[in-house]
């Protein structure tokens, strides 16, 4: 299994804090966003990590990142997009390197609490289709809308003023290798893009599309509001087990 993380875009909904920098290297917390995605991969159990970027600052993510020794990695492959074509259209850059394999995508702006790890392996070993993880949000409207019937999703919906349940789909997915073949079908969306949305319902179409829900929480940062939520997340997070250890102390000066 390996790991394609998408990290393009224009990130034009954050302006000015994107004019001069991609989306994906604006800090979450502590730490720049596109670590959480690589970290992700790697807490998943996969070293062979596929990095899509573009823009003018495409430079930087090397830079960053290197070959992943933060991560204990020895590698890390990078591509370019030219242009703007959609999430589709940029995983689309990964078929050379997914090689027929099955791979997990991760949208390079989700941050989310729990580990996939086990998601990975179940669909390692006889993963064929393809799988999304599921999440209840409060603001559905801003995503792809899960209908689910019966256990089964049988239809996505992207950005439905009127949404049909409160479950989106995160940008977690997991591909087999038909997922390049169906890419190569798509036609653009209204917005002149192919929609990872398309894929996924072609999936649904082939009956070959399953779900999980996503334990924890979850995010993106496609805006001001939801960057700020991920940088709180996460930073409840790292406060909780300091809190621990400065009651310890305390409890130690007190002994
Ligand atoms: C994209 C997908 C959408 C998905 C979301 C998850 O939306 O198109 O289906 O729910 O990511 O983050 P975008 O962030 O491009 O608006």
């Amino acid at each position: 299994m390996k790991g394609v993380i998408l990290a393009g875009g224009l990130g034009t909904r954050l302006a000015p804090l994107t004019n001069v920098t991609n989306k994906h290297l604006l800090p979450v917390y502590d730490r720049p966003m596109i670590y959480y995605p690589v970290q992700a991969l790697v807490d998943a159990g996969i070293r062979d990590i596929l990095l899509v970027t573009g823009g003018g600052n495409a430079g930087d993510f090397l830079r960053l990142l290197g070959n992943g020794a933060a991560f204990g990695l020895q590698h890390i492959n990078y591509t370019y997009q030219k242009g703007e074509g959609g999430i589709a259209a940029a995983l689309r850059l990964a078929e050379h390197f997914a090689d027929g394999e099955p791979i997990v995508v991760i949208l390079g702006d989700n941050i989310f609490q729990a580990s996939i790890r086990r998601f990975v392996q179940r669909f390692a070993r006889h993963g064929r289709g393809a799988k999304i993880l599921l999440k209840a949000v409060p603001d559905p409207e801003r995503f792809g809308v899960a209908t689910v019937r019966h256990g089964r999703v049988i239809a996505i919906t992207e950005k439905p003023t009127r949404p049909a349940s409160d479950l989106i789909v995160t940008g977690i997915y997991l591909y087999d290798a038909q997922v390049f073949e169906i890419i190569n079908t798509l036609k653009p969306s209204g917005r002149g893009e192919l929609e990872i949305t398309d894929v996924n319902n072609a999936y649904i179409a082939r009956g070959q599309m399953t779900y999980d829900r996503l334990p924890g929480w979850w995010t993106d940062c496609g805006t001001f509001e939801s960057l700020l939520r991920a940088s709180q997340l996460v930073a409840r997070g790292h406060r909780r087990p300091a809190r621990r250890a400065v009651r310890g102390e305390r409890l130690c000066a007190a002994g």
